[in-house]
C-alpha cells in the first residue's frame, strides 16, 4: 500500500482514537429478513451473481508454473483452470470433448497434457485437441472443432477471475472501480499457498459475508479470542463502487503517534477487509493473508460453503515457521467456527422460522454492512 495512502488512513484512525469515534454511515437503515430466507431472491443471486458476474477462483500464485491447474464447482458450471506454456492461465468447461467425462479434479499440476481418464482423448494446456487413441474411428471429425470450451478469465493485481456463464470479455478493471491498484501493491502473485479449508453452514450466503463487516462485535462476541487484538467499535470504511474495504485497528495503532509519518506502517497494524463483488472477502492481515470464497450450496437458502485460503509471504522452510503459521490458523478458525458461525446459524435459524422481526437493523457504526447489502439488491433489479 501506497505511504500516502498509509499516512490519510492513519490519521482517520488517530482522530477516531482521539475522538472516541468510528465510521459512520449517513442513516441507521432497516433491511428485510427476506433477504436471507427468500428462496426466489436465492435463485436470482445464483444466476445473476454467480453465473453472469466474474469470480474469484484462484490467486496467480495458485497456478505458478505452466500445467499448475486448479477446479471449481462452486458455481455449479464445472471449471478447469491452467496455467499454459506461454504463462497464460485460460478457463476450461472441466468435461471432455468426446463424451464429457472430467478431465481434472481438486488442484495439481499435469504434464504437459490433460488426459481424458475414460478413452484417453489429450487436451493442450491452451484447450486444444492434442491426439485421440484410434484417430481411425473418428474419421471426418474436424479435430480443431474438438477443443475445450473456454470461459472468459482476467488475471490482474495477483488474482483470477472467471465468468462461468457467457461469452463476454472480462474487464476487472471496471469491475474493481478504483480498487485494482490498491490490491496491487500487495504482491500478492510473489505469496505462496499455505493451506485450504473447506467450512459448510447453516447461513445464506451474504449472512457470512455480513460477519466480516463490523468490528462492533469484537468485544463481546470475540472478547477472549480476537477481542484483545483490535479496538473494539471502530473501523474505516470505504466504498468503491460495489466493492468495498474495510479496516480493523489494531491496538498497537495508538503508538504511530509518536513516531513520524514517513514510517507509518499501517498495514502492520491494522486487518483490511477488502470485500471483491459479488461473493470474496480478502482479508490482508499484517503479516499474512486470507481468501474466503463464499457460495450458497445446492439448492438451499440457508446453506453456504465457503474455501478459506491461506497465503504467506515465504515458503515455509521449517518447523518453526510451520508452527507458527500453523497456530494462525488455529485461532483465526476457531474464532469463526466457535464465535461467529454459530451466532450466525442461530439468527438464520430464528430467521427461517419466520417468527422474529420482519426486519433486522444496521447502526450507523456498521456502515460496510449498510453498503454490501444496498449493493446485492441493487444487483438484481
Ligand atoms: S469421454 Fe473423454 S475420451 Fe471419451
Ligand atoms: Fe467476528
Amino acid at each position: 500500500m501506497r505511504q500516502e495512502t498509509q499516512i490519510q488512513l492513519t490519521k482517520r484512525v488517530l482522530a477516531h482514537i482521539a475522538a472516541q469515534g468510528t465510521d459512520h454511515s449517513a442513516a441507521v437503515t432497516h433491511h428485510p429478513v427476506s433477504l436471507y430466507t427468500c428462496p426466489e431472491r436465492f435463485a436470482a443471486e445464483r444466476q445473476t451473481l454467480f453465473r453472469n458476474e466474474p469470480i474469484v477462483v484462484a490467486m496467480s500464485c495458485d497456478l505458478r508454473r505452466p500445467g499448475d491447474y486448479v477446479t471449481d464447482d462452486n458455481t455449479g458450471v464445472p471449471l478447469l483452470i491452467v496455467r499454459g506454456e506461454d504463462g497464460r492461465a485460460r478457463a476450461f468447461i472441466n468435461a471432455c470433448q468426446h463424451r464429457g467425462a472430467r478431465l481434472a479434479e481438486g488442484r495439481g499440476h499435469a504434464k504437459r497434457r490433460f488426459v481424458c481418464p475414460y478413452h484417453a482423448w489429450s487436451f493442450a494446456f491452451d484447450g486444444r485437441l492434442a491426439k485421440l487413441p484410434h484417430e481411425e474411428g473418428f474419421s471426418g471429425l474436424d479435430p480443431d472443432a474438438c477443443g475445450l470450451q473456454e470461459r472468459p478469465l482476467a488475471e490482474k493485481y495477483g488474482i483470477i477471475w472467471v465468468r462461468p456463464e457467457g461469452d463476454a470479455a472480462i474487464d476487472i478493471d471496471d469491475h474493481l472501480e478504483g480498487l485494482g491498484p490498491e490490491l496491487g501493491e500487495f504482491n500478492w502473485a510473489d505469496y505462496h499457498h499455505y493451506e485450504t479449508r473447506r467450512i459448510d453452514v447453516k447461513m445464506n450466503w451474504k449472512l457470512v459475508i455480513d460477519t466480516f463487516l463490523e468490528p462492533y462485535h469484537f468485544a463481546t462476541l470475540h472478547r477472549t479470542t480476537v477481542g484483545p487484538i483490535f479496538l473494539p467499535n471502530m473501523c474505516l470504511f470505504d466504498a468503491f463502487g460495489r466493492n468495498l474495504r474495510e479496516t480493523f485497528p489494531r491496538r498497537t495503532i495508538a503508538a504511530l503517534a509518536e513516531q513520524p509519518e514517513d514510517q507509518w506502517d499501517f498495514v502492520y497494524h491494522t486487518a483490511l477487509v477488502y470485500v471483491l463483488f459479488p461473493n470474496t472477502v480478502v482479508v490482508m492481515q499484517a503479516d499474512h493473508l486470507e481468501i474466503w470464497r463464499i457460495f450458497p450450496s445446492a439448492d438451499a437458502v440457508d446453506q453456504s460453503h465457503m474455501y478459506l485460503e491461506f497465503y504467506i509471504p515465504e515458503p515455509v522452510t521449517n518447523d518453526k515457521a510451520r508452527a507458527h503459521w500453523d497456530a494462525n490458523m488455529d485461532i483465526l478458525v476457531r474464532t469463526v467456527l466457535e464465535e461467529d458461525f454459530p451466532t450466525g446459524e442461530g439468527a438464520q435459524a430464528g430467521f427461517m422460522s419466520g417468527s422474529g422481526r420482519s426486519h433486522i437493523v444496521f447502526g450507523r457504526n456498521e456502515p460496510a454492512l449498510a453498503h454490501f447489502e444496498t449493493v446485492m439488491a441493487a444487483a438484481l433489479d
